[in-house]
């Protein structure tokens, strides 16, 4: 079960599509240069059953790596060495280096296209992070008023930012005007919120539709978010009901782009592709009604290596590749939305084992980290990669890793072979960087851990304070 979210292993559905000429599947042969027109597609599940070529196998390439002597390092800093330094465990250990480099990655991949890299804050709010891919050139993609003012904070270009949401409240959207940002519209309420907040802001908004373009992501059914019955997106069955709709708001609303995202840990770049077909088709469509569309937002959703057992995975350069061709035949600029892939493996939360116990049948790992701090493997039986930060010639058995919380559900890792490590041991749960700490919690009272980066010259530095139990506290102040 701990695969089913990154899952690699994937036996495709039927292809259920009805085409004008359903003996040429358009997915088969993409036909991008012809300009596809797929008015009567009906659109069900689009799978995706090709195989791409990737960038060329590269050994492991990580900012965490195991040293001939035995330790865990992060860039040049030995994780133990930070274990001691620091005031409190578990916290969360980044590498500025890699967040630069992953940066890095997607611009190599977007030269020559007009682009637009909207990082999505929701993945890691970590304003010193936010900070840096501000200053390395990143947009935002923001899903609350909260995380706008936060963008707004960390000096994010607004015409770089891009309101997302299936819920976007009337005062944000107020603030998402006044400031430029674009916004995507979700729904038939949600447009309707979106006029009155031009009105009340006095100001024109730029909206992207956003299409449920009903792609199957192959993903963990939580994080799948374009496929028919996801709550996200405009039906694309009402396509010309929301033209009509913007048609008659020429004061308030200026038609700009399209808009999808399909989903999280999507390990095929073809399912990309696929979506970037259909959704210049409803460009097309759009354009033909006399709008001036120049917008295409792909989303986010690129996975990562979380089990490093040398898969080849899509790199930022396969995914643009796929569309890159799509998106130059239309003239158009293109959005794209990462998070986890900027960030995920840029971080290990970093624990210490309280003890080893077992039931008879099952050893257990009990560490000081849990599904406070880091929640995905609870959430969504998600893996992440675990190992002991320092050599061990111990007896190696099988162990469930766990925290202290008071719940069955509280679990980093399931059925992991490793080391029996003493009382005092590191151990680190790998690719930490996205929706662990902007996902944690305080139950239990387990406040939130503090986070450090790793900076380009090996030194350690807070980027985020833990919360203490006065923190709490003050929530009852005066009352
Ligand atoms: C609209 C939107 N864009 C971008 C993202 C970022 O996705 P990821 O972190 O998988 O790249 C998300 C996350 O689910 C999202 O909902």
């Amino acid at each position: 079960m701990a695969a089913v979210a990154n899952s690699l292993s994937y036996s495709p559905s039927p292809f259920t599509k009805s085409l004008k000429n359903p003996s040429k599947p358009f997915l088969s042969k993409p036909c991008v240069t012809l300009k596809p027109s797929f008015k009567n597609l009906r659109l069900t599940a689009v799978v995706s059953e090709k195989t791409t070529t990737l960038t060329p196998p590269k050994a492991f390439d990580h900012c965490f790596s195991k040293s001939d002597d035995g330790f865990l390092y992060c860039e040049g800093l030995k994780v133990q060495d930070a274990i001691d330094s620091v005031e409190k465990r578990p916290f969360y250990l980044y590498s500025k280096p890699q967040i630069t480099r992953n940066v890095e990655a997607y611009k190599q991949a977007l030269e020559g296209l007009d682009s637009i890299i909207g990082y999505a804050i929701k993945a890691n709010n970590n304003l010193k992070i936010i900070e840096h891919l501000r200053k390395l050139g990143c947009g935002a993609v923001l899903v609350s008023g909260n995380e706008l003012r936060l963008a707004l904070k960390a000096g994010y270009d607004p015409t770089k930012c891009i309101f997302n949401g299936n819920g976007k409240l009337l005062d944000d959207l107020v603030l998402a005007v006044q400031e430029g940002v674009f916004v995507n519209v979700d729904s038939e309420f949600d447009l309707e919120n979106i006029v009155a907040a031009s009105r009340i802001a006095g100001k024109k908004v730029n909206v992207l539709l956003r299409i449920n373009p009903d792609v199957d992501p192959q993903v963990h059914a939580y994080v799948a978010t374009g496929n028919k019955n996801s709550k996200f997106g405009i039906r694309n069955e009402k396509l010309q009901w929301f033209l009509d709709e913007v048609k008659a708001h020429p004061n308030e609303l200026n038609l700009v782009g399209a808009h999808c995202h399909l989903g999280s840990t999507i390990t095929k770049v073809d399912i990309f592709r696929d979506a970037a077909l259909l959704m210049v088709n409803y460009i097309d469509q759009i354009r033909a009604e006399g709008f001036e569309l120049s917008y295409l937002n792909i989303g986010g959703g690129l996975g990562i290596d979380y089990y490093h057992a040398g898969a080849i995975l899509p790199t930022p350069m396969d995914l643009i590749n796929t569309v890159r061709e799509i998106v130059v035949s239309r003239g158009l600029k293109l959005i794209i939305e990462p998070g986890r892939s900027l960030i995920a493996n840029t971080c290990c939360l970093v624990n210490r084992v309280t003890g080893v116990k077992t039931n008879g049948t099952k050893n257990f790992i009990v560490i000081d980290g849990s599904m406070s701090e880091l929640i995905r493997p609870s959430l969504y039986d998600a893996y992440q990669h675990i190992e002991l930060v320092s050599p061990s010639d111990a007896e190696i058995s099988t162990f469930d890793v766990v925290g202290p919380v008071c719940e069955s559900a509280d679990f980093l890792g399931k059925n992991r072979e490793l080391p029996t490590p003493s009382k005092g041991t590191g151990l680190v749960v790998h690719d930490a960087g996205a929706y662990c700490m902007s996902m944690s919690s305080t139950y239990n009272l387990k406040m939130r851990p503090p986070e450090y980066w790793v900076e380009e010259d090996g030194s350690l530095v807070k980027i985020r304070h833990g919360e203490t139990f006065d923190d709490h506290l003050r929530f009852f102040e005066c009352l």
